[in-house]
């Protein structure tokens, strides 16, 4: 079963049961004042999760390009990416838990025929005024779930929200308790280095988490409490990734053909193979890093040094430090000369070709030269940049500036090179250094300096 399938699968699901196909949201986001991106399904929905009518009526599904670039740490392993494809059906106001629970379960194990005793779910413990979910237990068990495959946990993991726990939630913010779905890989050992018993939210890689029905029911007050919505409404998300990596019995994301491809490219122009250790997370990074770099650019974003496009350069300038690093070892005479960047942007395009408005034809040129100039740019002074990192003993926030300033590496990036030698940067350092350069240059040139890393700080709050 291809990628194609399984979406394909999930939307004919739920438009049997009376739901409505919404078109997804614009993954870069230009009105909303507290986020850069789209990140889950139902950011677009909130007016409507709150009681206004959707002019599509009350069953609504799609599949939603995210991005989150808060996650940008943790690409590397097997399942963690800045974008991904959220599969989302939603209820405003009308089914609830036990339709909700019971249509996963057969999507899950009829249509997509995964084995009942691999599957585990996990509900929401009680707390915060909120009593424990004790009707979605009796659904699941209703439905087949082993009592051994459900467990129960607090805020931090069965309660959802933009935000995160109730107390994350900001005033007016709606969420509430949800019920996570994990695939368990039977022939995965547990590693004691998690914690001495494994369960789903151990992070030994034996469970991956695929898809969470969220029970948003609830509203942040001002006095802290939560108040109950007009309407119980769901909030499904599951990963379309995921879902294409476990119908494989297979752990890693990166296998399944929404990758697969990039990676093949990435073998070809680095010389190196992804099944060798030492170069797989270097890969991995490469391959999420360009596609969601091909997405920003086909939703109009251009690298800059302000928000969603200091995002998309720090993306393409991280990939070409990756790269360097790759193509360390290797000869030159093994690696073909041609653009990487074009043979990967055009692969990415190729996946996902005829979704989302992506027409490879028409689109191939824009990508391509967006990072190709990139690249470029950054290219000639990579070599020097890394150089003068190597040569530092340690490198405070002004040499980090200076750094950026004069080789264009990112502060984020400096950081990454920098905890590979075991040291860190003092990031006040680096802002008060970004700062006296900021007024200099506004006196110097009365006010007509605006880029540095002026919208720096705003990133790091609205992301
Ligand atoms: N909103 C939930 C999530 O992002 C489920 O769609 O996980």
């Amino acid at each position: 079963m291809t990628s194609r399938d399984i979406r394909q699968k999930y939307i004919n699901f739920f438009l049997e049961r009376k739901h409505k196909e919404i078109q997804p949201a614009k993954l870069v986001l230009d009105q909303d004042p507290t986020t850069l991106f789209t990140s889950a399904g139902m950011q677009p929905l909130v007016p409507f999760l709150l009681g206004e009518n959707h002019p599509e009526g009350k069953r609504l599904v799609n599949s939603q390009p995210c991005f989150r670039s808060q996650d940008i740490e943790e690409v590397g392993d097997n399942r963690h990416t800045t974008f991904f494809e959220m599969l989302g059906n939603w209820s405003l106001g009308d089914y609830f838990k036990k339709d909700q629970l019971k249509w996963v379960w057969q999507f899950l194990t009829e249509e997509l025929k995964l084995p009942k005793e691999k599957l585990h779910v996990s509900l929401f413990e009680g707390g915060d005024g909120v009593n424990k979910d004790q009707e979605s237990l009796e659904i699941w068990s209703e439905a087949g779930v082993a009592t051994s495959n459900i467990h129960f946990y607090n805020a931090k993991k069965n309660w959802w929200s933009l935000s995160g726990t109730p107390a994350q939630m900001q005033e007016g913010e709606i969420g509430g308790p949800d019920s996570e779905i994990f695939y368990e890989f039977d022939f995965i050992e547990h590693n004691q280095k998690f914690g001495e018993k494994c369960h789903p939210n151990c992070d030994c890689g034996r469970f991956l988490e695929i898809g969470n029905s969220v029970f948003i029911q609830y509203q942040k007050q001002s006095d802290g409490s939560l108040k109950e919505l007009p309407n119980k409404n769901v909030d499904f998300g599951g990963g379309l990734e995921r879902l294409a990596a476990v119908i494989k019995d297979d752990p890693d994301i990166f296998n399944t053909d929404l990758y697969s491809p990039i990676i093949r490219i990435i073998e070809k122009y680095s010389g190196k193979n992804y099944i060798d250790p030492t170069a797989q997370l270097n890969i991995r990074i490469i391959a999420d890093h360009l596609k969601a770099a091909t997405f920003l650019i086909v939703s109009g974003v251009t690298p800059s040094n302000k928000m969603q496009g200091y995002v998309l350069r720090r993306l393409i300038r991280r990939v070409a430090v990756k790269m360097h690093e790759l193509r360390g070892s290797v000869k030159k005479e093994a690696i073909p000369t041609d653009a990487f960047e074009a043979a990967c942007a055009y692969t990415v395009l190729e996946i996902y070709h005829g979704l989302f408005g992506i027409d490879k034809a028409i689109q191939k040129d824009l990508v391509v030269r967006t990072i190709v100039e990139e690249m470029e740019k950054f290219g000639k002074s990579l070599e020097k940049g890394l150089k003068e990192v190597q040569k530092l003993e340690s490198i405070d926030g002004k040499a980090a500036f200076d750094l950026y300033q004069t080789f264009g590496f990112p502060l984020e990036l400096t950081l990454e090179l920098v905890s590979q030698k075991g040291q860190t940067i003092d990031k006040q350092e680096f802002e008060i250094e970004f700062k006296k350069h900021q007024d200099v240059s506004r006196s110097a040139s009365a006010g007509v300096f605006k880029g540095g890393l002026a919208g720096h700080s705003d990133i790091e709050i609205k992301y």
